[in-house]
């Protein structure tokens, strides 16, 4: 396989196994133009892209940005809390007018579970999805798989548990689709309030204690407590969810293995993992945000290829 079927990355659910391989094949070619003196390729060159963030991000829109620039692809920013969205413009007309200065590529995150799926219906430009509310954060996905083949060198038969704030994460729902077509297993681990009622009904293990959940695994992908969206209490202080589920060395150290952390950030540092995990030799995070550029760089341009 040498492209993508799909013109937009709305979701993993749109992308086959053989496609996932073949961004991460591409990936591995951009990685290595990244290692180089010289981290620039010509290969979109002729394309314009808008990186249109709805919703706060560090690590996402910086990470399109670079990948953008590293293809030297003309790049424009908008950002909703500095534009006329303000002024109460649509999201239709918001983007409608950003494509009238041809535009081919829009990278969109917006708190709508959907938002990128009904611009894709309405426009012609290719629309990456840089995470849809609670719904999914497909290149997020990819890049922590892509990391969890680098260190391990498949994904195939490794066990993945998610711990935390799965109701709420976007992060959890592409890991999860993306996990199980390359083949690994995937738990879920958190506070019941926290894990969809369903959840099983998709094909994941539930274990509500993390010590068993971290002894089960090779990996763990901690997520943040996303208080932002949550619109009641669905536990008692973040100091008892720190207590019960956050991970720590002493934790760590009392498992008969060692396990691999991951995050996709931001970390809430002493709620979800303490510092001497976060910052130690067990973790990938930031290895996943450098992976995270050419993973980018691979999406942007295979979707590039499918331009009529
Ligand atoms: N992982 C992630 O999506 O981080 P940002 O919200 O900073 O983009």
């Amino acid at each position: 396989m040498s492209e993508l079927k799909t013109k937009h990355l709305l979701g993993i659910k749109d992308l086959s196994e053989k496609e996932i391989h073949l961004i991460f094949e591409t990936a591995d070619d951009f990685k290595d133009v990244l290692n180089r003196p010289i981290k620039k390729v010509p290969s979109l060159r002729d394309v314009t892209v808008a990186n249109v963030f709805f919703e706060n991000s560090t690590r996402t829109r910086l990470s399109f940005e670079l990948a953008e620039k590293r293809l030297s692809a003309d790049v424009i920013n908008f950002s909703s809390s500095s534009s006329s969205v303000k002024k109460g413009e649509t999201l239709l007309d918001t983007v409608n007018n950003i494509l009238a200065m041809k535009v081919d590529m829009v990278v969109m995150r917006h708190s709508s579970p959907g938002a990128p799926h009904f611009l894709a219906k309405h426009i012609k430009a290719n629309i990456i999805n840089a995470g849809d509310g609670t719904h999914e954060h497909p290149t997020q996905a990819l890049l922590d798989t892509f990391s969890i083949r680098e260190k391990f060198g498949d994904v195939a038969g490794k066990k993945v548990v998610i711990v935390g704030d799965i109701l709420h994460s976007r992060v959890a729902l592409s890991n999860i689709f993306a996990l199980q077509k390359l083949g690994a297993e995937v738990m879920v681990c958190g506070p019941a309030t926290l894990l969809p009622k369903h959840i099983r009904e998709i094909g994941v293990k539930v274990e509500l204690d993390i010590k068993k959940a971290l002894e089960w695994c090779d990996i763990a992908n901690v997520l943040r407590i996303q208080l932002e969206r949550q619109r009641m209490s669905y536990f008692p202080s973040l100091r008892e969810y720190s207590l019960y589920y956050g991970i720590n060395k002493k934790l760590l150290d009392s498992l008969n293995k060692e396990i691999t952390i991951m995050h996709p950030g931001p970390i809430n540092r002493g709620i979800e993992l303490t510092s001497d995990v976060a910052d130690s030799d067990h973790s990938i995070i930031l290895q996943q945000v450098e992976n995270g550029v050419a993973v980018r760089m691979a999406i942007l341009f295979l979707l590039a290829g499918t331009r009529t």
